[in-house]
């Protein structure tokens, strides 16, 4: 089953059944490395499935669950390792969407979702893209409207006594962790075989090549071929009925919040080539060029 979050949309089963995640990574076409996040419905329960909970997730946990924090810490045995990849380490997650939050409660086990997208495509943001994607082979879609943030949970790993890492950029902006809870290691992985097992360099991608605008030649594009996806002004060269615009206002929350949908949009377009701007390195914006520069990656 198909649930919203405020992130993006998971394909959600019961994270203590082995059968059940299997079928996600089917579903999904995942591969078995890449390991799912456990969403619970609260911090209550962290320690059903985590061996400890030092000082410092715990500070992490309190201030933004439920949010777009995900915590990696060690696994107790409960949790299957189909759903870790077999690492010793489980990441905990509480959505804050509404409904989501229902039937977490409702349930007596936690739900192992991943973003609910064949697996390397863009993450969905709203029902109708599950459904586009994955309609025929899930039973159910709960439909929670659009996702306010429109990217993934940041990540934020535990590993035993190592200083706090983050290996994701996501949702919470890494100045609030740091004045949560000091300076963070940053592990942000690239390469094929990453210690975030999901961070592959290529991922979040569209089928049309999409490239930074910093490294085309103007001169040489099919300017009818190609789409641009634009923080808050259109770019002077290209037609506008090519361009998507993300935040008229430049608020890097709208831009986010909008970005997968219009990735989404632009590859329908039958582009040779889609051309992005690079936002501004902050907050938001270091997810938002995360994204886009793993879109990006052949
Ligand atoms: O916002 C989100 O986090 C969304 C919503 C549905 O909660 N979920 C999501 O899941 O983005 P997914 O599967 O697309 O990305 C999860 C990533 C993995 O690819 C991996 O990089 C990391 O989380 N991860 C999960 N468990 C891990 C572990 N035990 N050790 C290291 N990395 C882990
Ligand atoms: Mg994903």
């Amino acid at each position: 089953m198909a649930i919203p979050t405020e992130t993006v949309y998971g394909l959600a089963a019961n994270a203590l059944n082995k059968i059940a995640v299997s079928e996600i990574f089917k579903i999904k076409n995942r591969p078995f490395f890449d390991p799912l996040i456990v969403h619970i419905s609260g911090i209550d329960l962290v320690e059903q499935y985590a061996i400890s909970f030092p000082e410092k997730a715990k500070k992490l946990a309190e201030k933004f669950w439920p949010g777009a924090l995900t915590i990696i810490l060690p696994k107790k045995d409960v949790i299957p390792d189909i759903v870790t990849s077999g690492l010793p380490f489980v990441a905990l997650r509480v959505p804050k969407n509404k409904i989501t939050l229902e039937i977490l409660k409702s349930l007596d086990f936690p739900l192992a979702a991943p973003s609910a997208n064949p697996f390397g495509y863009v993450s969905p943001t709203n029902a109708k893209h599950v459904a586009e994607q994955l309609g025929d082979k899930i039973p159910m879609i709960v439909d929670g409207g659009k996702c306010d943030i429109g990217v993934e949970s940041t990540i934020v790993f535990f590993e035993n006594e190592n200083p706090p890492a983050v290996l994701r950029y996501g949702g919470i902006e890494i100045e609030e962790i740091e004045n949560t809870i000091g300076k963070v290691k940053i592990n942000i992985s690239s390469g094929s075989k990453p210690q975030s097992p999901g961070m592959l360099d290529k991922h979040y991608s569209t089928t049309t090549p999409i490239k930074p605008l910093q490294n085309i030649d103007k001169a040489s594009i099919n300017k009818d071929k190609t789409g641009a996806l634009v923080f808050g002004k259109y770019l002077n060269f290209l037609p506008h009925k090519n361009q998507i615009v993300l935040s008229s206002e430049f608020s890097l929350s709208v831009a986010a919040s909008n970005l997968f949908e219009a990735m989404r949009d632009l590859d329908k377009m039958n582009f040779e080539l889609i051309i992005y701007e690079n936002f501004p390195n902050q907050g938001l914006g270091m997810a938002i060029n995360d994204r886009l520069k793993r879109a990006g990656t052949s």
